[in-house]
């Protein structure tokens, strides 16, 4: 740009100042703007879905596959085999309070199928939960009935293959409810949707914890296999043990050192500590490891990282817009758990530390954050920002949410 001298600039400049407000001024007050792409973007990732259970099937004697389709005047947006579903729920807990809460689950279904112009859907695989362990689980998998409706937040998580950043042979290795996304990868790839071959080692402690044995069994297709591992069944004809180097490497196609081949692992945090063990030992490069944890981890004071300390409860100061609110938190709990607990609106998806969708200041406190949860960026941690659903207070604390 030519510098014509200060003052021309500087009049020059008021002139277009001028000039707009005169635009603004003569405007119709109406928007009569269409801003074609936002609406198509609104469209396809809506904030929120409402959906119905249409089907309900056992696929193990613990867990059941939930069939669920878009209410009225809603629709199911696009996902990726392999993203989860959060799913909003007013149930009650444990003591029998209706609470407002979320919980994270991996659809289960391929993506085709919600794509497709008759009867759209998707579907979720639950497990109950223990007795004593939570109660969303339970909830879902004792009390829910087809026509039931609940509000989805769809669809989140990286958890997906993506060509430019895996290797095209995936070796799966899953646990427990952990195979769910796998079973959406294989009927992806079984209907020529997802060009990828893909190898599911799945372990479980006997052959009746197998969940969606008879789905995954049904698949043919030369770029789909499934092994089932049993730990606890020392007369199971198959595959014996844990997800160990050796079964991985009998099972990887070349050497797993090589970079040839991407490991995906799912499923709960002691299996997730081991796999990744044994990935070490045969050398797999870190960029060809993906993990989805699935939550939070049962007891925190396990975490090999956390100080010794006696758990206690501490005050919590939330602020929220002008408004403060001081609450009890325990330090056995994150303090989203504890927010909820009180009433106090705060987003939450993976509920495991990933999302950022819980992110809050840390104004003052001491706190606990579990490695394996830590999905904050550099600046976060630099700047004091943490995710209320993997953060543990040590102390009392004070925190600023955001509005939602
Ligand atoms: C990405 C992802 C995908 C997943 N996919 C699947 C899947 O496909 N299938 C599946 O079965 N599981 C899946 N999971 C795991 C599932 O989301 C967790 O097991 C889930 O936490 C179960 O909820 P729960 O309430 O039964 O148990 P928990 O969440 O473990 O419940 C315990 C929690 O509830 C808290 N709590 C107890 N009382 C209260 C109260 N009054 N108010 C508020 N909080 C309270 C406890 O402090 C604790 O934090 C997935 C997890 C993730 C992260
Ligand atoms: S809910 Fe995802 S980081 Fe907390």
């Amino acid at each position: 740009m030519k510098v014509e001298g200060f003052f021309k600039d500087i009049t020059g400049a008021s002139r277009v100042t001028r000039a707009r407000h005169q635009l603004i001024d003569s405007g119709s007050p109406q928007n009569l703007y269409h801003d074609h792409i936002r609406e198509l973007a609104e469209e396809i990732h809506p904030k929120e879905t409402q959906v119905r259970v249409t089907r309900i099937e056992d696929v193990s004697k613990t867990a059941r596959k939930f069939t669920f389709e878009a209410a009225a005047g809603y629709v199911l947006p696009p996902f990726q085999a392999g993203q989860y579903v959060s799913l909003d729920l007013v149930i009650p807990d444990g003591s029998g309070k209706r609470i407002h809460t979320s919980r994270p689950y991996s659809i289960c279904s391929a993506p085709f199928q919600a794509r497709q112009k008759e009867n759209p859907f998707f579907e979720l695989t639950i497990r109950d939960g223990k007795p004593g362990e939570g109660f969303v689980s339970s909830f879902m998998y004792k009390s829910c009935r087809v026509g039931d409706t609940f509000t989805a937040h769809l669809p989140f998580g990286q958890f997906y293959y993506e060509p430019l950043r895996d290797a095209k042979r995936i070796v799966a290795l899953a646990g427990g409810s952990g195979i769910t996304p796998f079973y959406s990868m294989a009927q992806e790839i079984a209907h020529g949707t997802l060009d990828a071959s893909l190898t599911i080692l799945y372990g479980s402690v006997r052959p009746d914890d197998i969940i969606l044995e008879k789905q995954l069994g049904a698949i043919s297709c030369p770029g789909v296999r499934f092994v089932n591992v049993i730990s606890g069944d020392p007369d199971y004809p198959g595959e014996k043990g844990y997800l160990s180097a050796d079964l991985i490497r009998k099972y990887t196609q070349g050497d797993p050192a090589d970079g040839g081949t991407s490991y995906f692992v799912c499923g709960p945090l002691p299996m997730y500590r081991f796999v990744t063990g044994e990935l070490e030992k045969l050398g797999v490069p870190k960029r060809r490891i993906r993990m989805e944890v699935f939550g939070a981890p049962r007891d925190i004071t396990k975490d090999p990282d956390y100080p010794a300390r006696d758990p206690s409860v501490f005050r919590l100061t939330v602020l929220r817009g002008l408004q403060q609110t001081v609450i009890d938190a325990s330090s056995l709990e994150p303090m989203a758990v504890a927010m909820e607990r009180a009433g106090i609106p705060n987003q939450t998806r993976c509920r495991s530390g990933a999302c950022g969708y819980c992110r809050c200041q840390l104004m003052e406190g001491d706190v606990f954050v579990p490695s394996v949860g830590d999905g904050r960026r550099y600046a976060d941690k630099k700047f004091g920002y943490v995710h209320a659903c993997s953060t543990y207070p040590l102390s009392d604390c004070t925190v600023r949410i955001m509005i939602c």
